[in-house]
């Protein structure tokens, strides 16, 4: 079988990153560590975990058995709600770090804000910390609203990379994206296939899914792909990996995009981060 082609964006640095990367979460026990061996066989370099998936060590095997160069992989991690501090956050990525096996994470996120805690700007400042010592690569932040992220830039004058956010057709998240494009942030979708909001069973989906001789699940990763989205699919299936990086026979035109529009359930159905908290 031949490596799949997976295109990139870039980060504010000009670092290419890939526009479809590998998510792992529930990824845990029998069959996780080749289930992601698998996705970096068939070409992902991009994979997504967290501290508080609890699969960091399977990521890191995977990564050792699958025979891929380390260096080409870029790994994210996450600091988990309970690790927020200067100090802290510090001790917990070294552990992240322990666990996978890397010298390095490619890209280090607070998980979520956890505005109750009043710490993700000091944690801010640890991510920064550790970029300049060349302990993580890239830096970012996933779950902040505009102007959660706004207060870290004003705080630090350092942008986030990345902010990894609840995004797909059904939760389209338009003020967020263009607050990301303003400030050069690579927005990153998490869910990207709309599962928890029933996204699959959407008649608009199905009927541009048939036009183009897709799935449905290609379809809403394509219409994030054009928008310059990073995707990061989540499947314990090697075909259905192959099949969620595999969208360059597909072409959205005028007339599908006009009909995901009407698929948004609008930015209050999405998680609300001044509420919802992961520890
Ligand atoms: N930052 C955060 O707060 C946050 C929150 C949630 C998730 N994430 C990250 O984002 C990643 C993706 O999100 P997610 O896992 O919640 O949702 P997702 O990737 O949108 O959906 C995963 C689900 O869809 C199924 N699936 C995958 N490909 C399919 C296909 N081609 N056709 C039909 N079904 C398919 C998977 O089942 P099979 O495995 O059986 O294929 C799985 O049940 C996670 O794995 C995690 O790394 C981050």
């Amino acid at each position: 079988m031949s490596a799949l082609s997976i295109p990139s964006t870039s980060l504010a640095d000009g670092t290419p990153f890939p526009l479809i990367g590998f998510g792992t979460s529930s990824m845990r026990g029998t069959g996780a560590v080749e289930g992601i061996a698998a996705a970096l066989r068939s070409g992902y370099r991009l994979l997504d975990t967290a501290a508080q998936y609890g699969n960091e060590a399977a990521v890191g095997e995977a990564l050792r058995i699958s025979g891929i160069d380390p260096d080409e992989v870029l790994v994210t991690t996450k600091i988990a709600g309970g690790d927020q501090g200067r100090e802290a956050a510090r001790a917990g990525y070294l552990e992240s770090l322990r666990r996978l096996g890397l010298p390095r994470a490619g890209l280090v996120l607070i998980h979520w804000p956890n505005p109750s805690r009043g710490l993700a700007l000091e944690t801010w400042r640890t991510l920064i910390d550790l970029k300049e010592e060349g302990l993580a690569q890239h830096i970012g932040v996933s779950n902040f609203r505009p102007e959660q992220t706004r207060e870290l830039i004003d705080a630090t004058g350092v942008v986030p990379e990345v902010n990894q956010i609840q995004l797909s057709p059904a939760l389209q998240r338009r003020g967020t994206v263009d607050f990301h494009r303003e400030h050069g942030i690579v927005t990153e979708a998490w869910g990207p296939l709309g599962g928890r909001e029933g996204l699959g069973e959407q008649f608009a989906l199905r009927r541009v899914a048939e036009k183009h001789g897709a799935t449905p699940s290609q379809i809403a990763l394509r219409w994030a792909v054009d928008r310059d989205i990073v995707v990061i699919p989540k499947s314990s299936d090697p075909q259905r990996q192959r099949d969620n990086a595999s969208l360059d026979h597909i072409a959205l035109d005028d007339a599908d995009r006009e009909l995901l529009t009407t698929l948004d359930l609008g930015e209050e159905a999405a998680w609300d981060s001044r509420e919802h908290e992961e520890w």
